[in-house]
């Protein structure tokens, strides 16, 4: 496996795989890799023949009093644990490299960018929109390959790729839980241990909202309230935003039809977690 930094070198040994007729597969990643990454290796693995996985902590995406700086960083360990997934290729650009100064362009993707994190990260997607854009240029490739842990992330993206005629499969892939259900991330490593406990309750939100609405229910504010109140039930968990959008837009919806994500958000300690999970309900038809 090779780690290239340059982003002309990259985009050249791209080119030559093209050329001799492989599809290429990209993963973009922040590092620090755990199952969810990895999940998302195998699959780019399985359905190409040259496969990229983008190591890069991207500066634009994280606000001013975020982790940027402490964002975790190991990469002789996820080296390895891309070799033996199998990855041909890491790219670990500078940041001088990726943004050489002055640095003018941005893309913003309007709408799906406006509720949810968007709402209380300002920029913060215009900065994953421009990365991801940039990627797409070094790394031309067939298929690229996003986690629906970060759900509002994956819509941003299939807007970017529809709107600016990307030529770029996106593939969506399901989130990789701990035992407990707690969604895999590599902010998971900043919680103490009683936080670690407590920040189950997310994934414990959501499968009430599934059982409430397998059971009928399809009044979204009933849902997210009991959502919030079983929230409450852990102090050490402070909720940012509890919600059902409609999966398209990311508007909130009043009644549960169609494709509805349900999402949450919290502070656990020093660590902002996210998760969510997708109802499937377009088979009641709609409006009914
Ligand atoms: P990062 O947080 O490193 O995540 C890289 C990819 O792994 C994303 O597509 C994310 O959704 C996916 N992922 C993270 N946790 C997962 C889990 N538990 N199960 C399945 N997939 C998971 O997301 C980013 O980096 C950045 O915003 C990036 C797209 C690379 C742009 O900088």
């Amino acid at each position: 496996m090779r780690i290239v930094t340059s982003p002309s070198e990259m985009l050249r040994m791209v080119k030559e795989a093209r050329l001799r007729g492989e599809s290429v597969g990209l993963v973009p990643t922040m590092g620090f890799f755990h199952a969810g990454h990895l999940s998302l290796m195998r699959a780019a693995r399985e359905e190409n023949d040259f496969v990229v996985v983008s190591l890069f902590v991207n500066p634009t995406q994280f606000g001013p009093q975020e982790d940027f700086r402490d964002y975790p960083r190991d990469l002789a360990r996820d080296a390895q644990k891309a070799a033996e997934a199998g990855v041909d290729c890491i790219f670990h650009p500078r940041v001088e490299d990726m943004y050489p100064q002055p640095y003018l362009t941005y893309v913003v993707v309007e709408g799906v960018t406006e509720g949810l994190c968007g709402a209380s990260r300002p920029g913060h997607f215009r900065g994953v929109a421009t990365v991801v854009a940039k990627l797409f240029h070094i790394i031309p490739a067939h298929r690229a390959y996003f986690g629906l842990k970060d759900a509002q992330q994956v819509m941003v993206i299939r807007r970017l790729v529809e709107d600016l005629n990307f030529d770029i499969e996106v593939v969506a892939c399901p989130t990789v839980r701990e035992e407990d259900g707690l969604a895999m991330s590599s902010r998971n490593i900043y919680l103490e241990e009683e936080e670690r406990r407590a920040a189950t309750v997310l994934y414990r939100s959501l499968c009430l909202a599934e059982d409430m609405a397998a059971r009928g229910e399809r009044d979204a504010s009933k849902v997210t309230a009991a959502m919030r109140e079983l929230m409450a039930s852990e102090p050490l968990v402070e909720p940012e935003y509890v919600e059902a959008v409609d999966w398209g837009m990311l508007k909130p919806v009043k009644r549960l039809q169609g494709e509805v994500l349900i999402a949450v958000a919290a502070r656990v300690g020093k660590a902002r977690l996210i998760d969510n999970l997708i109802l499937d309900l377009r088979d009641e038809g709609g409006g009914r």
